[in-house]
């Protein structure tokens, strides 16, 4: 490959502060070492990406560089046995678009122990329909059946639910039986929230408790909560007895206004999700259910796509709050 050059979205600092995107030629051995070299096919674009676009240190702490934290393709070469060309994977998380050179590119070269293969039954552009995003809302819903929440029990609550990992959320859940309720985000997606299966949908005054009670009526089974703050702490107070609340996301608020009543009278359980370093078993467990029983039917009213030259633009409409679902990126 020494020689060949491939295209790759590159993000420059020219003067302190000002950050560039550009479609660039950048050649192999501009990518880290790695076992496996894969041929990228789809990414998709997260927050995250567009942080690392403008120069964020949280995310990106070395520019010129190429972002992207999803990718799906097929290997081109593998120095680990589990790994041949020719096999199809996808890449989510750990250090991908942060610090190492990301999926808006026709190549990443990375760890093995990062590489997970495309399970029967999802192609490599429907796995970055879900990319992160659903992958998070995926692991959600995994922690939240295996603590023990079923439809019988009553309504899951799911929250931030027109976003990327809400509308998945409410999605697998309305495909697996349970009655969703969904909150709104700032804009009105009713129609597209009851699109996706929910039973009901709410607005955040609802979802928001403005009287400081430390328990509220018990209204939830489980909640799938995206965006942390009042709402959570609101969520928390109205789940069951026993019941299971999920947090991945802080797109209201990082704080978490709670008392310990929820916990030591109703004894619910608040689950932690972690999509980014989430463990090989539980990774390769929660894209097996994509893929199968969990499905998605409604896929294409989520996504959108476009090229490699597009995903500035969609960015720039992420950054303003403007993009609503998943935007996919098609590389070839
Ligand atoms: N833990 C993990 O591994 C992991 C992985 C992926 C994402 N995340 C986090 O999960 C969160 C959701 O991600 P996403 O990709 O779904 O983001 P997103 O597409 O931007 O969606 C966020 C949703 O929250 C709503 N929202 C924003 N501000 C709100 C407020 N003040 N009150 C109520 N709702 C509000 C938005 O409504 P509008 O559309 O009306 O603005 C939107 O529906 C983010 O915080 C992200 O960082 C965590």
């Amino acid at each position: 490959m020494s020689g060949l050059t491939f295209k790759a979205m590159v993000v420059r600092e020219p003067s302190k502060g000002t950050f560039t995107r550009s479609i660039e030629n950048k050649t192999f051995d501009m990518l880290p070492p790695g076992e496996v070299l894969i041929n990228v096919k789809y990414s998709s674009i997260n927050f995250k990406d567009a942080l690392s676009s403008i120069g964020n240190r949280g995310v990106t702490k070395k520019y010129p560089h190429t972002p992207g934290v999803d990718a799906a393709g097929v290997v081109t070469e593998s120095t680990d046995s589990g790994f041949n060309p020719g096999d199809e994977v996808l890449v989510t998380g750990f250090d991908l678009g942060m610090n190492t050179s990301g999926g808006f590119a026709e190549y990443i070269r990375v760890p093995a122990s990062w590489v997970v293969k495309l399970p029967p039954n999802l192609s490599l552009r429907e796995s970055m329909n879900y990319g992160t995003a659903g992958f998070t809302a995926a692991l959600s819903v995994y922690k939240l059946t295996g603590n023990g929440v079923t439809p019988d029990q009553g309504q899951v609550l799911v929250t931030g639910a027109p976003g990327g990992v809400g509308s998945i959320a409410v999605s697998i859940l309305a495909k697996i039986g349970f009655s969703v309720t969904a909150v709104n985000g700032v804009i009105d997606e009713r129609e597209y929230l009851l699109k996706l299966g929910a039973k009901e949908v709410i607005g955040i005054e609802e979802a928001t408790d403005r009287e400081g009670k430390i328990l509220l009526k018990a209204r939830w089974a489980g909640v799938v909560d995206t965006v942390g703050g009042p709402i959570l702490a609101t969520a928390v107070k109205s789940t069951q007895y026993g019941g299971t609340i999920t947090c991945c996301g802080n797109a209201a608020s990082h704080d978490l206004p709670l008392n310990v009543y929820p916990f030591i009278l109703r004894g619910v359980s608040l689950l932690g999700i972690d999509s980014v370093e989430c463990p090989t078993g539980t990774r390769h467990a929660v894209w097996r259910k994509i893929a199968s029983d969990w499905k998605t039917d409604h896929l294409a009213e989520i996504a959108s796509e476009v090229a490699l030259e597009g995903v500035s633009e969609k960015i720039d409409l992420i950054l303003q709050g403007k993009h609503r679902g998943r935007a996919i990126v098609r590389i070839d």
